[in-house]
């Protein structure tokens, strides 16, 4: 399923700043790598860098590092004593990612871990103000019960890819990735101590916020 007019994606990145010269050159680079579409983008980048720099986070925890387009984006709204925990479970992608944060200027507030996230997440001992969920699929509800107590009341969640191509939206999706999206998506609309909203943008973003 088409979700975004291709007419409308290239005129909503026109009109919004471009990205800087390192996210260009790893969302160039990521593009010869089998899973490109994994990667957030322009557009979705931006708007990642906007609510970091609106909720200006201490500490974040970004699950799903990939070659690290969208830690850099998020990094950009840490306070001064900020840090930004990522976790990756490929060796390849998170060799990559390193690189690309070394030669950043968020060199020292990004930590790359390497590894499964439901064994890393709870050996961080840190309180989260922005949590950004983005990995495996059928992990959603899992990661999202382990970081739930160690977010920050009124501290934020985004999880990336709800719609998963739109075949969340079926009534019966065969795939397991948009079947552990759409029983995501259920857990989260049925919570009350949380307030959220689905953002239409890409491939459908969740802003939950802890209230
Ligand atoms: C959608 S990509 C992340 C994209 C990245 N956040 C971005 O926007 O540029 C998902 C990444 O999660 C990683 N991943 C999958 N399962 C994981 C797990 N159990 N623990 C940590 N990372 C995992 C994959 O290897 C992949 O690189």
């Amino acid at each position: 399923m088409e979700l975004v007019n291709p007419l409308v994606q290239q005129y909503a990145e026109q009109y919004s700043s471009p990205e800087d010269e390192l996210l260009k050159e790893i969302n160039e680079f990521t593009q010869t790598h089998p899973e490109a579409q994994m990667l957030s983008g322009h557009l979705q980048g931006k708007v990642l860098e906007m609510l970091s720099c609106m909720i200006r986070p201490r500490r974040i925890l970004e699950i799903g590092t990939f070659t690290g387009y969208s830690a850099l984006c998020l990094a950009k709204g840490l306070t001064d004593d900020g840090q930004l925990h990522t976790i990756e479970l490929r060796e390849e992608e998170a060799v990559k990612a390193q690189e690309f944060f070394d030669r950043s200027s968020y060199a020292s507030k990004i930590i790359l871990h390497r590894g499964s996230a439901l064994d890393i997440i709870p050996t961080l001992d840190e309180i989260w103000d922005l949590v950004f969920i983005d990995a495996d699929k059928p992990g959603y509800i899992g990661y999202f019960n382990l970081v739930f107590s160690k977010l920050k009341k009124n501290g934020f969640i985004l999880a990336d890819n709800i719609f998963f191509h739109g075949q969340a939206l079926e009534k019966d999706p065969k795939n397991k990735n948009a079947r552990g999206i759409q029983a995501f998506n259920e857990v989260i609309r049925k919570r009350n101590d949380i307030d959220k909203v689905v953002l239409t943008l890409r491939d459908g973003l969740f802003l939950i916020r802890k209230s």
